[in-house]
């Protein structure tokens, strides 16, 4: 029996029931099939309805018509458990991502096709879009995965944001979006299908926003509900970049401000951002964390307190949900920032409010006579139950907050002991590549994206007359990482900001007669976003390459004869594949191995006891990638430093956010941890390959696991405080606790003018031992008997350890 779902302008209607949605991204490649289960089942104790994913098309078909759904690629396998848990599932097919993915999702061979024009109206590119996507329906119906079969697949996407990037596209554009739609239809899978940020989305096809706020988006057909596809949680990060983050105020308040304003479905973009595993992480330059402060951490632990935030603000609002879905609404303005918005069922006369105060910098206090007064803080929003009772404001957190550590518990692991092997270069250096052109090609289509290197190689014979002294190379490339050699010898290294072109310019030697330029360029993702991103050229490219001489005599290299090699030989020899490995002689680590260039090194660790996460501290490293038991946790940068400037501590939730707002991990490595995914792990020993491009240590490099240490929690009078260790942790120690007014925050409490001195006494007494405790907090509680008007409330904070 299957669900019938649809819609109107004031709920998704499933099976006759008139709902609210609250939705959550998870995309299945950045985690494993291992982690699946939790992550799902913390998202529907979160309050989710929903798990929302992309399809990605580059991982399902690397080599057009050989497909792969195998482990974590598994989709049915994880649309399955949802189901499971009980979630609902919205599929984005794309098949276009953008997703800060490599390349927006597009399998590189895609590139290469003859005639083909990705995301237009181009019929070789159209025909492997509708092979793909009918392949992805074909198997979500052969599995009864449709609600309209029974599945959990509630709501279906077509492309992604077209409508940003369309005006470049012309005609072509509008036939292509219209192309899409009617592709969509003709799959008559019983289920509504979306496109986001397509504001000429063809009907019947809901268009949807993304942003940080979208109260004021109102879909192009009044009929259609107003969906807000990505609520952006916080932000990705790229190599050099600080940590950004967002406000579990702000995010609350841009869900609460789109419900009031009529909205009936919210998906977090991330709920679990996760990792960009391997070489898929987009570009140019996106980490191999993709945490995007979501309120799953890349690890899968609660990011608290914005899970637990956004929990209640979800219990909160479903209180509200048939009123929601069936009534009329009306607002009511207090001076220019203060809204109240009235929802009222006109059968059961039931009501419910929001109060929203959109000032930026002042808080209101607003007397609604017989139903209340409200303090509402500036920038947030009241929920108010039967328009009567206060249940949640965005502003006022009440959930814990818990801080993680990384701590190292095998003592076989304290020292690694390294070996190392150089990558082979004597070919390359020599100039000999695997096949020869007159000109400087782009990578990208060259490589067909097998490797992140490609060797550029050509002779220079000079005759022995002035020109060849100070001489200058100079390259320009169109980026994202050049390694130059003369002769054998290394001249420099370089990048450009963002992954953008740069020119690199050095002074070289050349001798009499016969000369070898060796130049490796390296791409750190493929660019995944704009109009026409996809044929944006990498690598050398055209270049040109000067050499330039004394009084300015210049040599274009540009077209010359040069050869090429696709990827390292390491790579081509499978160095980080713990069997072909055994066939390289390794060598112990000595002084000249460390901050070498070019080097593999391998070591062996145990693994780590217990459940919790496992991460690499890469602390030394330079640029590269790392692999566990033959399998890549991603590329590892560092050395890439953020900068120093504009780290707040604190961060102002008030006003709008944009990604630069709150940002933290000044002067410290863009991403210093890597995770190690347990599945990736054996049972004892385990062995760990990286290879250096630019030169680091692994003397620190260290394999740790991530555990719960502090935990902290804030309560008003009246209230009810919650401390949880989140797991198989207890409650150890009680560091601080403060009736009274307490200041500070979580790691740095303080008394406040006054406290009932033993605080902390009844705090052990409820808390310590236990995996999680709870307390009312009140006056008589803490010995003051019936005081009122105290306005005191109760912080703590406590420790969580192993029992
Ligand atoms: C959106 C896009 C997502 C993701 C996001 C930024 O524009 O649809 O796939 O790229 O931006 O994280």
């Amino acid at each position: 029996m299957g669900d019938n779902v649809s819609y109107d302008s004031n709920a998704i209607i499933i099976n006759g029931e008139r709902r609210v949605i609250f939705s959550g991204s998870i995309h299945y490649p950045r985690s494993t099939d291992a982690m699946w289960p939790d992550l799902i089942q913390k998202a529907k104790d979160g309050g989710l309805d929903a798990i929302e994913t992309y399809i990605f098309w580059d991982r399902h078909e690397p080599q057009r018509q050989k497909y792969d759904f195998s482990g974590h690629l598994n989709f049915i396998k994880f649309f399955q458990l949802v189901q499971d848990a009980g979630l609902y599932i919205v599929m984005r097919i794309g098949p276009y991502v953008c997703a800060e993915w490599n390349y927006g999702g597009f399998p590189l061979w895609l590139h290469n096709m003859p005639g083909i024009q990705l995301r237009t109206d181009n019929q070789v590119y159209k025909n492997e879009m509708l092979t793909f996507t009918t392949k992805i329906v074909n198997m979500c119906k052969q599995a009864n995965l449709f609600a309209s079969q029974g599945g959990p697949i509630i709501l279906a996407q077509i492309e992604n944001e077209y409508g940003n990037v369309m005006t470049p596209y012309g005609n072509a554009g509008k036939a292509y979006i219209n192309w899409c739609a009617q592709m969509a239809e003709s799959f008559n899978i019983g289920v509504p299908w979306i496109m986001c940020q397509q504001s000429d989305a063809p009907q019947p096809i809901i268009n949807t926003c993304n942003g940080f706020y979208c109260d004021s988006f109102s879909p192009n057909n009044p009929k259609s509900p107003k969906m807000f596809t990505e609520n952006w949680v916080g932000w990705f990060k790229k190599w050099g970049d600080k940590d950004p983050y967002r406000s579990a105020e702000d995010v609350a308040f841009s869900v609460a401000r789109f419900f009031q304003s009529g909205g009936v479905f919210n998906n977090y973009y991330m709920y679990h951002g996760g990792t960009n595993f391997g070489r898929t992480s987009g570009g140019p330059f996106i980490t191999t964390s993709y945490d995007y402060n979501a309120p799953l951490d890349e690890y899968g632990n609660l990011n608290q307190p914005k899970w637990g935030h956004l929990k209640q603000l979800h219990s909160s609002i479903k209180l509200g949900e048939k009123i929601l879905t069936n009534g009329t609404h009306s607002n009511k303005t207090f001076g220019s920032f203060v809204t109240l918005t009235k929802f009222s069922n006109p059968t059961t006369k039931e009501r419910f409010c929001f109060l929203s105060n959109t000032d930026g910098t002042n808080d209101a206090t607003i007397d609604l006579q017989a139903d209340g007064k409200y303090f509402v803080p500036a920038w947030s929003v009241s929920i108010i139950d039967g328009c009567k009772k206060e249940v949640f404001n965005t502003a006022k957190i009440n959930s814990q907050t818990s801080i993680f550590v990384k701590v190292q518990n095998e003592k076989e692991n304290v020292k690694l002991s390294w070996v190392w092997a150089p990558e082979a270069m004597s070919d390359t250096l020599q100039g000999k590549g695997t096949f020869k052109e007159n000109l400087l090609l782009e990578q990208k289509g060259t490589t067909i994206d097998s490797s992140d290197y490609l060797w550029y190689m050509t002779n220079v014979e000079t005759n022995g007359t002035s020109s060849i002294h100070n001489v200058t190379l100079q390259v320009n490339t169109k980026g994202h990482v050049l390694h130059a050699f003369v002769n054998t010898r290394y001249i420099g290294s370089q990048w450009g900001n963002n992954g953008q072109s740069f020119v690199f310019e050095k002074p070289i030697l050349l001798k009499a007669g016969t000369n070898i330029i060796t130049l490796l360029s390296a791409t750190v993702g493929l660019k995944n976003y704009d109009a026409f991103y996809d044929t944006l050229p990498t690598g050398i490219d055209g270049g040109p390459i000067y050499l330039i001489g004394d009084g300015n005599v210049t040599t274009n290299l540009s077209s010359n004869l040069w050869s090429y090699k696709v990827g390292l030989n390491g790579e081509i020899k499978q160095l980080y594949n713990p069997v072909f490995s055994q066939e390289t002689s390794w060598n112990t680590l000595n002084k000249n191995s460390i901050g070498r260039r070019m080097t593999w090194y391998k070591t062996s660790f145990k693994t780590p006891s217990g459940i919790d996460p496992v991460t690499l501290d890469m602390q030394g490293m330079g640029k590269g990638e790392a692999w566990i038991n033959g399998q890549s946790i991603g590329r590892f940068w560092p050395s890439f430093i953020a900068g120093n400037d504009n780290c707040s501590e604190t961060c102002d939730y008030r006003g709008a956010y944009d990604p630069s707002k709150c940002v933290g991990n000044c002067g410290n490595p863009s991403q210093r941890w890597y995770h190690i995914p347990r599945s990736f792990l054996s049972n004892n020993t385990n062995t760990l390959v990286l290879f250096e491009e630019i030169g680091g240590s692994p003397q620190q490099v260290s394999v740790q696991t991530i555990t719960i240490g502090t935990i902290c929690g804030n309560a008003n009078e009246g209230s009810t405080l919650e401390l949880s260790c989140q797991g198989e942790y207890i409650i150890s120690e009680i560091q601080f606790a403060s009736y009274g007014n307490p200041k500070g925050k979580c790691g740095s409490f303080k008394q406040g003018s006054w406290d009932v001195t033993n605080s902390a006494l009844l705090l052990e007494k409820t808390c310590k031992g236990m995996k999680s405790c709870s307390v009312d907090v009140s006056a008589k509680l803490f010995g003051l008997g019936d005081a009122v008007n105290l306005s005191a409330r109760l912080v703590v904070q406590a420790l969580c350890s192993k029992k």
